[in-house]
């Protein structure tokens, strides 16, 4: 195992100043405020991991690709979810190697035993020889213990923390106070190099008060009108400014009204792209609603936004009580999206009631009103959503992300 080595911190400044961060997150295509660009300053200086924490899509997760990407680290990335226990996260032990290995050596451990006069003193030989088989050579490590034995600097992302059990954030603890992980067969691993730790957190449940103690706390909020203009602007929509400042207005009204899921910014980015396409040279209320599905993605809340649009367009417009849309039902729709939705550019992805334990569902379930705390638009925490989050045995290895990600519009 690694001898423990004192960490070094400053292991040549990574960033100048705040404004150093904001110049070069802004050219790897991050727009940073002042006050972000200090928590990722302060990250670098002290050796404190960061816990983020917000709605869905306002770049948590793009800020650690994009700090893996301007500070030259590999990115580790640990995706939390539901029932996550530790093997997927710190190591576990080989157990087809140890299996391969026993199997090939069988004659070996045959002579080991062959003259023990009890089984119980064959037992005693073969434990003697337990280290051998518990020891680094079938030693599997997770993303935590990666990020602590690795070389070189990463920065480890632990994405969507709310989403694994309380107990995992136990399992964090070490690592986030102590850049180290304890394998009791083994000892302890220290960091050579502390790695830059960022936790996200959709706030859909309580962390602990041990976890944050540990973490400088950052929460990021839907950007100001001015911020998502330019975060539109960076990402080459080919809408012109003057609409897409329009758009950015229209985006945050929809953000007011009382949706499950409130439209983020990736979503404004495609809507902006989408308006384009159609050639789009002034922004009508029916233009938007023919396209509204692009940010608002449940059914209902594609009705109320396309009652609010011609509000949001024109403040002046008279709007019919019925918005004219000629939507026949209420509630309960659990079937039937063919036909009677008529400006509902096409049916909401997942409706409370059919919704399985697909991919769908679990974005559903991360989305699901009441998961989110007070800031969140649209939580309203009355109607909790019969969706389960289904454990996922994806993304619990880690990968060297390939940094494609800072410029996307969609999310990883
Ligand atoms: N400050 C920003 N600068 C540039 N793009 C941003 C910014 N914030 C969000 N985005 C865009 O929004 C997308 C979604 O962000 P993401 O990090 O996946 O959100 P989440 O907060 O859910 O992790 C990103 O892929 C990126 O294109
Ligand atoms: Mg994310």
């Amino acid at each position: 195992m690694s001898v423990p080595t004192p960490i070094n911190a400053s292991a040549g400044h990574d960033f100048e100043s705040v404004d150093d961060v904001i110049t070069r997150f802004g050219d790897a295509g991050y727009i940073a405020d002042e006050r972000l660009a200090t928590t990722v300053f302060l990250q670098s200086r002290l050796d404190k991991p960061v816990l983020l924490e917000g709605p869905a899509g306002v770049g948590k997760t793009e800020l650690a690709k994009t700090l893996a990407e301007v500070t030259g680290r590999r990115l580790l990335r640990l995706q939390c979810y539901e029932g996550q226990d530790e093997t997927k996260a710190l190591y576990e032990w080989d157990y087809g190697k140890q299996l391969l290995y026993t199997q090939v050596l069988k004659e070996k451990i045959g002579q080991l035993v062959a003259d023990a006069e009890s089984l119980g003193e064959a037992v005693d030989r073969i434990s003697a020889q337990e280290s051998v088989f518990f020891s680094e050579r079938f030693l599997a490590p997770r993303p935590l213990l990666e990020a602590i034995r690795s070389e070189e600097p990463v920065v480890l992302l632990i994405d969507e923390v709310d989403r694994a059990d309380e107990a995992l954030e136990a399992v964090l603890l070490e690592l986030l106070g102590e850049n180290q992980v304890s394998v009791p067969e083994l000892g302890t691993f220290t960091a050579k190099v502390a790695p830059y730790v960022i936790l996200t957190s959709n706030n859909t449940r309580d962390l602990s008060a041990a976890l944050k103690r540990r973490c400088l706390h950052s929460f990021l909020d839907y950007p100001t009108a001015e911020r998502e203009l330019e975060i539109v602007n960076s990402k080459d929509t080919g809408l012109s400014e003057a609409l897409a400042g329009q758009l950015v207005e229209v985006v945050r009204g929809l953000r007011e009204l009382e949706l499950r899921k409130s439209p983020s910014i990736s979503e404004t980015v495609d809507w902006a792209k989408t308006l384009a396409v159609l050639g789009a040279s002034e922004l009508t209320a029916k233009l938007l609603n023919d396209t509204v599905s692009v940010v608002v993605k449940y059914d209902k809340d594609v009705r109320k936004a396309t009652g609010a649009i011609p509000r949001l367009v024109d403040p002046n417009a008279v709007i019919d009580e019925d918005h004219g849309h000629g939507h026949g039902h209420g509630h309960g729709h659990g079937h039937g999206h063919d036909g009677d939705h008529t400006h509902d550019p096409e049916p909401a992805a997942v409706d409370e009631e059919d919704s399985g334990p697909d991919g769908v569902a679990i974005r559903a379930a991360k989305d699901q009103p009441g998961r989110h705390g007070n800031y969140y638009a649209g939580s309203t925490a009355s109607t909790p959503s019969p969706i389960k989050d289904v454990p996922r045995t994806q993304g619990s290895r880690s990968f060297a992300n390939g940094f494609g990600g800072s410029k996307k519009n969609r999310k990883g």
